[in-house]
């Protein structure tokens, strides 16, 4: 696999031959199935740029998101974050290496809790991992509404209460309350209309800058992957099959499934969609 990393840069995320099987149950006294959904991926990505990883249903995407947030372990290979090895086994891992790793899903309604208001949705994480009191945890959500477009005003309402592209700032918010330094974006937009998912694309990227962020971004449309990432992993059958930089992996792509899937992509141009808001917000300024 190419190294993509200048020299001397220590990753702030790196795997090295990550692999996870699942073991299947086919029936009373019957052998285990096993399903190999991650064959040994490796990847280095540099502090505050974004990895796209693409590929078909089934491939393995979800299942290395929730390798690299933890939530669940590899069989084997190692990981390391800001070039510490970190312990997966479970109830190994520390607080703060927990912290500095957050998810958001495509679907944030199923990880909202309905019940519960957007304000103490933002505060939980600082009340479960930080000493602040009421007032600061409040004052901490309110500034996170205003850095994703929300705003005060949203701090008493419930999830139902917003459309869908407002549910995922919210996530994205909830994501960020503790400061991490790295993001797992598992289709953060693909529920989104087009136009939503520009300006939630946007948002990402200025969070970035602004944050430092590091992504590791997944999505199955290669408009929005040419839009977002620095670089590009693509996956087949649980291995990368393709790595790069984004111009490298678009311009002469290697493999033939990288070939197929670029082939089989009608292309909406995110790019375009951008410019006729920007258009349309500027004619509304001047109006
Ligand atoms: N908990 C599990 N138990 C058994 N098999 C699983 C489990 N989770 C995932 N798999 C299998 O691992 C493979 C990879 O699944 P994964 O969800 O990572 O794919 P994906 O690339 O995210 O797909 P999609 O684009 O549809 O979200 C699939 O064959 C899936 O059926
Ligand atoms: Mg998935």
């Amino acid at each position: 696999m190419t190294d993509i990393l200048p020299a001397g840069v220590t990753p702030m995320l790196e795997i090295r031959n990550i692999k996870r099987d699942y073991y299947v149950p086919t029936g009373f006294l019957k052998p285990e199935k096993v399903i190999n959904a991650l064959k040994g991926v490796s990847f280095k990505l540099e502090a505050g740029k974004t990895l796209a990883i693409v590929g078909e249903s089934g491939c393995g995407k979800s299942t290395l998101a929730r390798i690299l947030t933890f939530i669940d372990a590899p069989t084997g290979g190692e990981l390391f974050i800001d070039g510490k090895e970190v312990d997966t086994r479970p109830g190994h891992l520390t607080a703060a290496m927990r912290q500095k790793v957050q998810i958001v899903f495509q679907n944030p309604y199923g990880s909202l809790n309905p019940r519960q208001k957007i304000g103490d949705v933002l505060g939980e994480p600082l009340l479960i991992n930080t000493k602040l009191s009421a007032s600061e945890r409040r004052d901490r959500a309110n500034e996170m509404l205003v850095k994703v477009g929300l705003g005060p005003e949203h701090y008493n309402r419930y999830p139902h209460m917003f459309s869908g592209g407002q549910r995922q700032r919210i996530a994205i918010a909830r994501a960020l309350m503790l400061n991490p330094k790295l993001l797992v974006l598992d289709e953060p937009v693909s529920a989104l209309d087009l136009s939503v998912q520009a300006q939630v694309l946007n948002l990402l990227s200025d969070l970035q800058q602004e944050f430092g962020l590091t992504y590791v971004f997944i999505s199955h449309d290669l408009s929005v992957v040419r839009y977002i990432a620095d670089e590009v992993m693509v996956m087949y059958y649980g291995e990368a099959v393709e790595y790069g930089t984004r111009e490298a992996v678009f311009s002469d792509p290697q493999h033939d499934y990288t070939r197929t899937l670029f082939a089989a992509t009608p292309r909406t141009d995110v790019e375009t969609i951008r410019a006729r808001m920007a258009k349309r917000r500027q004619s509304a300024i001047t109006a």
